[in-house]
Protein backbone atom coordinates (compact mmCIF):
# COMPACT_ATOMS: atom_id res chain seq x y z
CA UNK A 1 0.00 0.00 0.00
CA UNK A 2 1.38 3.33 -1.07
CA UNK A 3 1.17 6.04 1.93
CA UNK A 4 0.24 9.28 1.67
CA UNK A 5 2.67 12.01 1.24
CA UNK A 6 2.56 15.02 2.89
CA UNK A 7 2.80 18.62 0.01
CA UNK A 8 4.79 20.53 2.38
CA UNK A 9 7.25 22.66 -0.16
CA UNK A 10 11.17 21.75 0.13
CA UNK A 11 13.86 23.52 -1.14
CA UNK A 12 11.30 25.34 -4.19
CA UNK A 13 9.80 21.89 -5.06
CA UNK A 14 6.77 20.58 -3.58
CA UNK A 15 7.59 17.19 -1.62
CA UNK A 16 4.64 15.20 -3.72
CA UNK A 17 6.72 15.96 -6.52
CA UNK A 18 10.17 15.54 -5.03
CA UNK A 19 8.83 11.83 -4.63
CA UNK A 20 7.26 11.21 -7.56
CA UNK A 21 10.44 12.31 -9.80
CA UNK A 22 12.06 9.80 -7.63
CA UNK A 23 10.31 7.11 -7.75
CA UNK A 24 10.06 7.26 -11.55
CA UNK A 25 14.50 7.84 -11.49
CA UNK A 26 14.23 4.59 -9.51
CA UNK A 27 11.62 3.24 -11.50
CA UNK A 28 13.93 3.62 -14.70
CA UNK A 29 17.31 2.26 -13.08
CA UNK A 30 15.05 -0.62 -11.40
CA UNK A 31 15.86 -3.64 -14.48
CA UNK A 32 18.96 -2.83 -14.62
CA UNK A 33 19.81 -3.46 -10.60
CA UNK A 34 19.42 -6.93 -9.45
CA UNK A 35 21.43 -6.62 -5.98
CA UNK A 36 23.06 -10.04 -4.82
CA UNK A 37 22.17 -13.46 -6.05
CA UNK A 38 19.79 -15.67 -4.36
CA UNK A 39 22.81 -18.28 -4.30
CA UNK A 40 24.74 -15.62 -3.08
CA UNK A 41 22.80 -15.38 0.16
CA UNK A 42 22.29 -19.36 -0.10
CA UNK A 43 25.66 -19.77 0.42
CA UNK A 44 26.34 -17.50 3.33
CA UNK A 45 26.99 -14.26 2.01
CA UNK A 46 25.98 -11.03 4.29
CA UNK A 47 24.78 -8.12 2.33
CA UNK A 48 25.93 -6.15 5.90
CA UNK A 49 30.13 -5.57 6.23
CA UNK A 50 31.85 -6.43 9.06
CA UNK A 51 31.58 -2.85 10.97
CA UNK A 52 27.97 -2.53 9.73
CA UNK A 53 27.38 -6.36 11.35
CA UNK A 54 28.88 -5.10 14.80
CA UNK A 55 26.77 -1.69 14.75
CA UNK A 56 23.74 -4.13 14.96
CA UNK A 57 24.64 -6.73 17.13
CA UNK A 58 22.46 -9.54 17.57
CA UNK A 59 19.40 -8.98 15.44
CA UNK A 60 17.87 -12.74 16.52
CA UNK A 61 14.09 -11.75 17.30
CA UNK A 62 14.40 -7.94 16.88
CA UNK A 63 11.89 -6.11 15.11
CA UNK A 64 14.18 -4.09 12.23
CA UNK A 65 12.87 -1.33 9.79
CA UNK A 66 14.89 -1.07 6.86
CA UNK A 67 14.35 2.32 5.11
CA UNK A 68 15.09 2.79 1.36
CA UNK A 69 15.52 -1.06 1.42
CA UNK A 70 15.96 -1.10 -2.89
CA UNK A 71 16.44 -4.69 -3.67
CA UNK A 72 16.02 -6.09 -0.15
CA UNK A 73 19.73 -7.51 -0.19
CA UNK A 74 20.31 -5.88 3.75
CA UNK A 75 16.90 -6.88 4.47
CA UNK A 76 17.36 -10.63 3.90
CA UNK A 77 20.98 -10.80 5.39
CA UNK A 78 18.57 -9.19 8.55
CA UNK A 79 16.09 -11.89 8.27
CA UNK A 80 18.50 -14.68 7.82
CA UNK A 81 19.99 -13.92 10.68
CA UNK A 82 16.38 -14.48 12.65
CA UNK A 83 14.79 -10.69 12.53
CA UNK A 84 11.63 -9.73 12.06
CA UNK A 85 11.86 -7.82 9.00
CA UNK A 86 9.91 -4.68 7.44
CA UNK A 87 11.47 -3.33 4.21
CA UNK A 88 10.03 -0.16 2.65
CA UNK A 89 10.88 1.52 -0.59
CA UNK A 90 9.60 4.05 -3.08
CA UNK A 91 10.17 1.44 -6.34
CA UNK A 92 7.76 -1.23 -6.71
CA UNK A 93 9.83 -2.91 -9.24
CA UNK A 94 12.94 -3.14 -6.53
CA UNK A 95 10.69 -4.57 -4.04
CA UNK A 96 9.13 -7.25 -6.58
CA UNK A 97 13.10 -8.18 -6.70
CA UNK A 98 13.69 -8.02 -2.91
CA UNK A 99 10.41 -10.18 -2.70
CA UNK A 100 11.57 -12.95 -5.37
CA UNK A 101 14.58 -13.21 -3.67
CA UNK A 102 13.02 -13.33 0.01
CA UNK A 103 10.53 -16.46 -1.33
CA UNK A 104 13.33 -18.52 -3.28
CA UNK A 105 15.46 -18.47 -0.20
CA UNK A 106 12.75 -19.10 2.13
CA UNK A 107 12.67 -16.10 4.05
CA UNK A 108 10.00 -13.56 5.34
CA UNK A 109 10.46 -10.23 4.66
CA UNK A 110 7.46 -7.51 5.14
CA UNK A 111 8.34 -5.32 1.61
CA UNK A 112 6.15 -2.48 1.38
CA UNK A 113 5.64 0.67 -1.09
CA UNK A 114 6.14 3.30 0.99
CA UNK A 115 7.73 6.71 1.42
CA UNK A 116 10.05 7.13 4.48
CA UNK A 117 8.44 10.29 5.28
CA UNK A 118 4.99 9.25 5.74
CA UNK A 119 5.52 5.93 7.11
CA UNK A 120 1.98 4.08 7.76
CA UNK A 121 1.29 4.09 11.59
CA UNK A 122 1.36 0.32 12.35
CA UNK A 123 5.20 0.44 11.59
CA UNK A 124 6.25 1.09 14.73
CA UNK A 125 7.76 -0.72 18.05
CA UNK A 126 11.31 -1.11 16.28
CA UNK A 127 13.87 -2.12 17.81
CA UNK A 128 16.06 -1.29 14.99
CA UNK A 129 16.05 1.04 12.08
CA UNK A 130 18.31 1.10 9.36
CA UNK A 131 19.49 2.74 6.55
CA UNK A 132 22.35 2.57 4.14
CA UNK A 133 24.44 3.50 1.41
CA UNK A 134 22.72 6.01 -0.71
CA UNK A 135 19.66 5.98 1.48
CA UNK A 136 19.56 9.25 3.48
CA UNK A 137 20.37 11.61 0.59
CA UNK A 138 17.02 11.03 -0.44
CA UNK A 139 15.30 12.67 2.59
CA UNK A 140 13.77 15.93 1.96
CA UNK A 141 14.17 16.99 5.47
CA UNK A 142 15.76 15.68 7.77
CA UNK A 143 14.40 17.22 10.85
CA UNK A 144 11.26 15.86 10.21
CA UNK A 145 12.71 12.43 9.65
CA UNK A 146 14.55 12.11 12.46
CA UNK A 147 11.98 12.84 14.87
CA UNK A 148 9.56 10.54 13.65
CA UNK A 149 11.59 7.74 13.16
CA UNK A 150 12.70 8.31 17.01
CA UNK A 151 9.20 7.75 17.76
CA UNK A 152 8.92 4.31 15.76
CA UNK A 153 11.80 3.01 18.21
CA UNK A 154 11.20 0.97 21.19
CA UNK A 155 12.55 2.28 24.38
CA UNK A 156 15.79 0.86 23.66
CA UNK A 157 15.95 0.97 20.26
CA UNK A 158 18.76 1.34 17.69
CA UNK A 159 19.05 3.93 14.53
CA UNK A 160 21.95 2.79 12.57
CA UNK A 161 23.15 5.18 9.54
CA UNK A 162 26.10 3.44 7.66
CA UNK A 163 26.45 5.98 4.52
CA UNK A 164 28.45 7.64 1.68
CA UNK A 165 30.09 10.54 3.75
CA UNK A 166 28.77 13.61 2.73
CA UNK A 167 32.86 15.16 2.37
CA UNK A 168 32.84 12.23 -0.38
CA UNK A 169 29.73 13.40 -2.41
CA UNK A 170 31.19 16.93 -3.00
CA UNK A 171 34.76 16.53 -3.68
CA UNK A 172 35.91 15.42 -7.57
CA UNK A 173 39.14 13.46 -8.41
CA UNK A 174 40.69 15.45 -11.23
CA UNK A 175 43.98 13.64 -11.16
CA UNK A 176 47.00 11.88 -9.14
CA UNK A 177 46.84 13.73 -5.42
CA UNK A 178 44.04 16.21 -7.01
CA UNK A 179 40.62 17.08 -5.86
CA UNK A 180 38.16 19.98 -6.98
CA UNK A 181 35.21 20.92 -4.75
CA UNK A 182 32.34 20.04 -7.35
CA UNK A 183 29.56 20.26 -4.65
CA UNK A 184 28.31 22.57 -1.89
CA UNK A 185 28.57 20.79 1.40
CA UNK A 186 26.31 23.33 3.46
CA UNK A 187 23.06 23.31 0.91
CA UNK A 188 21.56 20.30 1.07
CA UNK A 189 19.46 20.09 -2.39
CA UNK A 190 20.29 18.91 -5.69
CA UNK A 191 19.15 17.95 -9.21
CA UNK A 192 21.29 15.62 -10.48
CA UNK A 193 24.46 14.99 -9.46
CA UNK A 194 27.76 17.22 -10.88
CA UNK A 195 30.00 15.00 -10.41
CA UNK A 196 28.29 11.33 -12.48
CA UNK A 197 31.00 9.27 -10.29
CA UNK A 198 28.65 10.10 -7.25
CA UNK A 199 25.11 9.06 -9.11
CA UNK A 200 24.40 5.31 -8.74
CA UNK A 201 26.92 3.19 -11.62
CA UNK A 202 23.99 2.46 -13.54
CA UNK A 203 22.51 5.70 -14.63
CA UNK A 204 25.42 5.66 -16.89
CA UNK A 205 24.19 2.96 -18.70
CA UNK A 206 20.75 4.56 -19.21
CA UNK A 207 19.59 5.77 -22.91
CA UNK A 208 17.75 8.91 -21.57
CA UNK A 209 18.34 10.85 -18.74
CA UNK A 210 15.79 11.10 -15.69
CA UNK A 211 15.82 13.52 -13.25
CA UNK A 212 16.27 13.11 -9.39
CA UNK A 213 16.48 15.25 -6.69
CA UNK A 214 18.56 14.03 -3.50
CA UNK A 215 20.34 15.68 -0.55
CA UNK A 216 23.82 16.32 0.82
CA UNK A 217 23.57 16.02 4.60
CA UNK A 218 26.48 17.17 6.30
CA UNK A 219 27.60 15.61 9.65
CA UNK A 220 26.23 18.82 11.52
CA UNK A 221 23.05 18.73 9.80
CA UNK A 222 23.09 15.26 10.86
CA UNK A 223 23.80 15.04 14.27
CA UNK A 224 21.59 18.85 14.80
CA UNK A 225 18.61 16.72 13.43
CA UNK A 226 19.20 13.46 15.41
CA UNK A 227 19.89 15.52 18.70
CA UNK A 228 16.76 17.80 18.43
CA UNK A 229 14.79 14.52 17.67
CA UNK A 230 16.03 13.57 21.26
CA UNK A 231 18.55 10.52 20.63
CA UNK A 232 21.28 10.29 21.61
CA UNK A 233 24.40 9.77 19.05
CA UNK A 234 26.26 6.54 20.11
CA UNK A 235 29.10 6.36 18.13
CA UNK A 236 29.88 7.95 14.52
CA UNK A 237 32.76 6.55 12.81
CA UNK A 238 34.59 7.83 9.48
CA UNK A 239 36.31 5.39 7.10
CA UNK A 240 38.23 5.69 3.96
CA UNK A 241 37.81 3.89 1.05
CA UNK A 242 40.10 3.96 -1.91
CA UNK A 243 37.84 2.68 -4.40
CA UNK A 244 35.72 5.40 -4.01
CA UNK A 245 38.58 8.21 -4.50
CA UNK A 246 39.63 5.99 -7.70
CA UNK A 247 42.68 7.75 -9.63
CA UNK A 248 43.48 9.93 -6.35
CA UNK A 249 46.16 7.29 -5.33
CA UNK A 250 47.60 6.65 -1.61
CA UNK A 251 45.75 10.15 -0.09
CA UNK A 252 43.04 8.54 -0.39
CA UNK A 253 43.92 7.03 2.87
CA UNK A 254 43.77 10.12 4.27
CA UNK A 255 39.87 11.45 3.66
CA UNK A 256 36.72 9.83 4.81
CA UNK A 257 34.75 8.66 2.23
CA UNK A 258 32.32 6.33 4.39
CA UNK A 259 30.62 6.99 7.96
CA UNK A 260 28.71 4.89 10.71
CA UNK A 261 26.63 6.08 13.08
CA UNK A 262 24.46 4.75 16.23
CA UNK A 263 21.83 6.78 18.00
CA UNK A 264 19.63 5.52 20.51
CA UNK A 265 15.92 6.96 21.86
C1 LIG B 1 20.88 3.57 -3.45
S1 LIG B 1 19.37 2.80 -3.04
C2 LIG B 1 19.59 2.29 -1.35
C3 LIG B 1 20.64 1.33 -1.26
C4 LIG B 1 20.38 0.12 -0.40
N1 LIG B 1 20.78 0.34 0.94
C5 LIG B 1 21.21 -0.96 -1.01
O1 LIG B 1 22.35 -1.17 -0.58
O2 LIG B 1 20.74 -1.55 -1.97
C6 LIG B 1 18.27 4.14 -2.81
C7 LIG B 1 16.83 3.68 -2.65
O3 LIG B 1 16.10 4.73 -2.03
C8 LIG B 1 14.77 4.63 -2.47
N2 LIG B 1 14.06 5.87 -2.13
C9 LIG B 1 14.25 7.11 -2.64
N3 LIG B 1 13.44 8.00 -2.04
C10 LIG B 1 12.72 7.29 -1.10
C11 LIG B 1 11.70 7.65 -0.17
N4 LIG B 1 11.26 8.91 -0.05
N5 LIG B 1 11.17 6.67 0.60
C12 LIG B 1 11.59 5.39 0.48
N6 LIG B 1 12.56 4.99 -0.38
C13 LIG B 1 13.12 5.93 -1.16
C14 LIG B 1 14.92 4.35 -3.94
O4 LIG B 1 13.74 3.83 -4.52
C15 LIG B 1 16.10 3.38 -3.94
O5 LIG B 1 15.68 2.04 -3.98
Amino acid sequence: MRAATDRRTIAGMDRADVVARNRQYWEALAPRRPGESVEFFSSGGSALNEHELVAVGDVRGRRVLQLACSVGDEALTFAQRGADVVAVDLAPTHLATGRAKAEALGLTVDFREQDMMALEPDLAGFDLIFISWGGICWVPDLGQWAADLAERLTPRGVLVISEHHPLWEVLTVTGEETLTVSGDYFTAARDGYADPAKAPQITRELDAQVQSRSYVWNLGALASALLSAGLTIRSLQEFPEADMYAGLGDQAAHIPATYLLTATR
